[in-house]
């Protein structure tokens, strides 16, 4: 069988791990390459809803490792910003104020440390066999009954984008069995459409999720 076409066990296009290995490259390297036109990009998007959300199962003073920093500190709680790219890093915080770092999920070394994790859009593009081991590290570096955000893309298999960027697709049942078998017990679970009016418009599972 040639590697383009192996399939995994739902018939999905499965890529070998030397071609994750370029996936995970090239997906960091579209980040690097366009960082100003992504976060001028995303600036906008309307995440207030979610946000609040997330905050209702956090106290009052959270210290809370994600993206929307700059709303979270507006709210009166330490946040920590964490991204596989420098050059989002650096436009995090300088754009936030907050403390940023560049690390990858599935290696930050925290343990038991934030009362939220607010992880959007950003465990998409690990392979799968890496999705669940990332679960456990955000699990670990999450204080007993701390919280996760996370929103993936439904679907089967995965696709290299033309742009380079790896995304895995995963069914709500995959979820529930990847954070359960990670230690997280889901909360809340919905799936919402972007609003704009894009002709494919991907379908987001969205998840609260609570570290036992
Ligand atoms: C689709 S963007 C989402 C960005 C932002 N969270 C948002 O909601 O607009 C994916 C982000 O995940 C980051 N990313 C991808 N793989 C990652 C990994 N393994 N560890 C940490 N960050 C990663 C990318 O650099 C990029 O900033």
């Amino acid at each position: 069988m040639s590697e383009d076409n192996l399939k995994g066990p739902n018939g999905e296009d499965v890529l070998s791990s030397v071609r994750h290995d370029a996936a995970v490259a090239s997906t960091n390297r579209f980040y690097e390459d366009h960082a100003v036109e992504y976060f001028s990009w995303t600036f906008g998007a309307q995440t207030q809803f979610v946000l609040d959300r997330f905050l209702s199962h956090l106290p009052a003073k959270a210290s809370i490792s994600g993206r929307d920093l700059k709303f979270f500190l507006s709210r009166g709680h330490c946040a920590l910003g964490i991204d596989a790219s420098t050059a989002l890093v650096q436009m995090a915080a300088q754009h936030s104020g907050a403390p940023c770092e560049v690390a990858r999920i599935e290696s930050i070394s925290y343990e038991d440390r934030f009362d939220g994790i607010w992880a959007c859009a950003s465990l998409l593009h690990l392979p799968r066999d890496a999705f669940r081991p990332a679960l456990r590290c955000l699990n670990r570096a999450l204080k007993r009954g701390g919280t996760l955000f996370m929103a993936v893309q439904e679907g089967q298999g995965e696709a290299i984008l033309p742009d380079g960027r790896l995304y895995v697709y995963y069914s709500e049942d995959d979820i529930r069995k990847s954070l359960d078998a990670a230690g997280l017990a889901v909360d809340e679970l919905w799936t919402s459409q972007n609003s704009a009016k894009a002709v494919h418009q991907p379908v987001w599972i969205n998840v609260i999720a609570t570290a036992r």
